[in-house]
């Protein structure tokens, strides 16, 4: 079995990872290797921001490992809430980040927005990039009580439910994380 540090703190995450990349990988997060740090994510993209996650377990641990940063772009606004999906509104809080990012949209008709993950992997003294988007439009109001952050306010294209509308099991099907995830698999479970 390969070990691997994924970079983050959420435990269900990481279990998720776990289940999806056994039986050939043993999945560690950063609980597991004693790191407490709150990694710096100073980077400017998504990809900037996982990247400097494994990079640190890469320098300060010595191990192969890989980590993900995800978030909301709006078109009209140039690619809004990004990197600051989480604190959008200045404080974490998915309905206060929603109300402010729906106030901000007020009036506006392109409501054209897609979520991006990306996922760096530092594998093998090597470092690799996978990224999944899913594009959709943004509600005036939100709808559905399933999910996280965003989720309300986002019907993905060719569906009439917003991401909290639909179960789990379907969102995850087709989610950028999802298709990111996907790519890592296929990619890490290549190299066995
Ligand atoms: P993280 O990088 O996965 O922690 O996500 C950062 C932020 O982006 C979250 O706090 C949410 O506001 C937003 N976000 C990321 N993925 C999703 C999603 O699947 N649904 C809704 N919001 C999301």
């Amino acid at each position: 079995m390969i070990e691997m540090v994924f970079a983050s703190q959420n435990k269900k995450k990481t279990e998720e990872m776990q289940a999806l990349l056994a039986p050939e990988y043993k999945i560690l997060n950063l609980a597991d290797i004693g790191c407490m740090a709150d990694i710096p994510e100073t980077g400017i993209s998504f990809a900037e921001n996982a990247a400097l996650k494994t990079a640190y377990i890469k320098t300060h641990y010595k191990l192969d490992g890989f980590a993900d940063d995800s978030g909301l772009e709006v078109e009209v606004l140039n690619g809004e809430p990004g990197i600051y999906s989480a604190r959008y509104a200045g404080a974490r809080g998915d309905v206060l980040n929603m109300e402010f990012l729906l106030n901000k949209m007020a009036g506006i008709a392109n409501r054209r927005a897609n979520f991006t993950c990306a996922i760096s992997l530092q594998f093998r003294g090597e470092a690799y990039l996978f990224e999944g988007k899913v594009f959709g439009n943004l509600l005036t109001a939100p709808r559905g009580k399933a999910g996280f952050g965003y989720d309300p306010i986002f019907v993905p294209e060719g569906y009439a439910q917003t991401f909290a509308e639909m179960d789990a099991t379907e969102k995850n099907k087709i989610s950028h994380r999802a298709l990111a995830v996907a790519k890592l698999r296929d990619f890490l479970k290549a190299q066995v």
